[in-house]
This record gives C-alpha cells, structure tokens and sequence, in this order.
C-alpha cells in the first residue's frame, strides 16, 4: 500500500510518501522559520496561510521524489490534531479532498502517535511492548506502548511541555527562535557548574514531570548574574551559556531521572525517545549511558523524524489504512486530542 502522509499541526509543511513494502519513498519538508521568527513564535494565522500556499508544491515535489503518479496513491494519511486548528485544517481539507477526487481512503493521524511510531521508520527499530518517552514543543509524557493505539499513559507534565520549557527560556535569554535547537547550541559554550538548577517533582512519587518553575528559576538566575558584581544589568554571551548548560542538565536529568523511574516500574528495558526534544544531544548522550547501565536498548529517530515531519504521518497513517480505518467525507480537526481515545489496531 503507497500512502501520502500530510503534517501541517504547527510551524512545518510536511509532505511523505510511504510504501508498506519498501519503506519511505519520499520526503519533503518546508519548515516556517522565517515566517515566525520576527515575532518570537508561532503566530497562528500566517502559519495556517503559509500550509496553504506550501501544501500542493510539496506534494508535487514528494510524488516525483517517489516516482510515482498521484494515481498510484492507495490512500492518504493526514494530521487531524493536536495542534493549532487553522493550521489542522489547511492539511485535513487538502487531504480530504485529495483522496475524494482519487477515490481512495483518508485516514486521520494523531500527531503525537506519528511522533511516536517514527522511530520505526529506522532500520532496527522497536518491538512491542516498550516505554516511550514523548518530548515536544506541546506535550511531555511517559507512555507503555503495548502496541499501535494501546497507549497507556504513565506520566505528563502538568504545567509547560519540555519543548515549551526550552523555547521560553531561550527567549527570556534573548536566543531567538526556535528556542530549543538555539538554547542547545549557546549550552555547548557553557562551563560546567557555574549554576546548578533544581530538578522539579524528583522526589515525589510518580512519573509526572513539571517544567514551569525553571523559566522562573532562568529569570532569577539571570537577574542576578546580571547584577553580580557591578555588572550592568546586561549578561555576558558568557553567562548567557553558562545559564543555557545549567538549564539544558535539569531539563535532561529530570526526564533521565522519571525514564529510569518508568522503566523499573514497567519491568521493562526499551526506550523510545521521540519528538523535537528528543534531537537534543545531551539527552540522547545522558539517555543512552542510562539503558546502557539497564542493560537495555534505546531507540530514536534519526534527527529530521524527532521534530514535525511528515513521513511519521505517512507511516502511522498506513498502519491505520492497512488495518481498514477511514475517515468519512466530513473534514474534522481538533486542537486537543487525547491519545487515551485512540483505537487498538
Ligand atoms: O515535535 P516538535 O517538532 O513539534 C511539536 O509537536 O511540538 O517539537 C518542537 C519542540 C520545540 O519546543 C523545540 O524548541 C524543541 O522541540 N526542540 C529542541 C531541539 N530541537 C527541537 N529542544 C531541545 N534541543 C533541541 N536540539
Ligand atoms: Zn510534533
């Protein structure tokens, strides 16, 4: 089955073209960086215009980087939520509207179960049963995956998503956007033990995590760097990094720390790590020497699948497909969707 896979919930036009025999056979991306960064975030209408005029180019593009004719499509896959609604909508009406006129089936993606399934888009990828580790820009949370669709939440966070934690602090710091791959850099020039941030909800019980307080714990820090020893209330590149490392090794402690935690509860020794937050550096290094010390065997996506793409939607959508989902004609999306009323397939 070739199925196109569509992902417009935020700040990127994905476009993919995934075959259940030979694997990715297309991928193409517009990412909306330039769009944004003059107003330090996603402004949600010019992203939903921004998918509008991107959508039908990018397809052209992935069906000739497959080699295929859009005849040749066995179905179509699109992002249905969660995610910003106009933006939602641009992708499922085109794809909707796409499969109408071919005369195939839609099927609706929720987008972190295609951040969640994209690590088996790798060469060796994950078996079932295994626990998940989801880090983004709107949601952190700790899963026993049993299969596709049997998600069984173990922990979230309860206040701001990690992705969400990187990108205020970096604009606290003045870094721009997006926050997390800029803050990531400005932490590789910091000096180790300069600052020492807490590590939030570590010695609770649980798997729930809370990201909050180190914006705030950021903003005290940086006020008093700025004022310490007769500066001038502005902060040295220098202390700017320092900040940045101190504030990278809580965030990647914290999720360490309750990973370790899930997967002692769960008896299990399987990590998958997915989403933006998971092409940090740091928490694939620090994750990596913690399974190596369970013994046990870590899984992500290469670094292009951990943030929006859209062959993880092109590849959970052919799950989906295969298994006989579809989607009626009405074109539905939603801002929140819990993966909880996901279905088994
Ligand atoms: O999965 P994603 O592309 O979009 C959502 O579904 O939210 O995740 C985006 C998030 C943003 O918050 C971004 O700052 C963060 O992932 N991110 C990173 C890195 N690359 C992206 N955070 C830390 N380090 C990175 N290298
Ligand atoms: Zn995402």
């Amino acid at each position: 089955m070739i199925v196109l896979g569509i992902e417009s919930s935020c700040d990127e036009t994905g476009i993919a073209v995934y075959d259940s025999e030979k694997g990715l056979l297309a991928d193409t991306l517009h990412s909306q960086i330039e769009v944004h960064a003059e107003y330090g975030g996603v402004v949600p209408e010019l992203a939903s215009r921004d998918h509008i005029r991107r959508l039908i180019p990018l397809m052209e593009q992935a069906l000739k980087q497959a080699n295929i004719d859009k005849t040749e499509l066995d179905g179509i896959a699109y992002t249905a939520g969660p995610g910003l609604i106009g933006a939602l909508m641009s992708g499922a009406s085109v794809g909707r509207s796409l499969a109408w006129a071919l005369g195939i089936p839609a099927v609706e993606v929720h987008h972190m179960e295609g951040h969640l399934l994209a690590p088996m888009l790798e060469e060796d990828p994950p078996v079932f049963p295994f626990v998940a580790l989801l880090v983004s820009g709107g949601h952190t949370l700790l899963a026993q995956v049993k299969g596709i669709g049997q998600y069984e939440l173990l922990g979230q966070s309860l206040d701001d998503a990690a992705g969400e934690a990187f990108d205020k602090t970096a604009k606290l710091l003045g870094l721009g956007y997006p926050g997390g791959p800029v803050l990531a850099a400005m932490a590789e020039k910091g000096r180790q033990g300069v600052y020492r941030f807490p590590r939030p909800m570590i010695d609770r019980p649980g798997l729930d995590f809370s990201f909050s307080g180190l914006k705030t714990f950021a903003l005290n820090t940086m006020k008093k760097a700025a004022h310490a020893d007769g500066g001038q209330g502005v902060l040295s590149e220098q202390e700017k990094a320092d900040i940045s490392l101190a504030f990278e090794e809580a965030v990647v402690d914290t999720l360490k720390i309750k990973c370790r935690r899930a997967l002692e509860q769960q008896q299990c020794n399987q990590l998958v790590i997915a989403g933006g937050v998971g092409a940090n550096k740091r928490l694939r290094a620090t994750l990596a020497e913690m399974i190596a010390e369970l013994k046990g065997q870590l899984y992500y996506p290469r670094t292009e699948f951990c943030t929006d793409n859209g062959a993880m939607i092109a590849q959970a959508g052919c799950f989906r497909l295969m298994a006989g989902e579809t989607q009626p004609l009405e074109i539905d999306a939603r801002a929140r969707w819990s993966m909880q009323d996901l279905t088994a397939v």
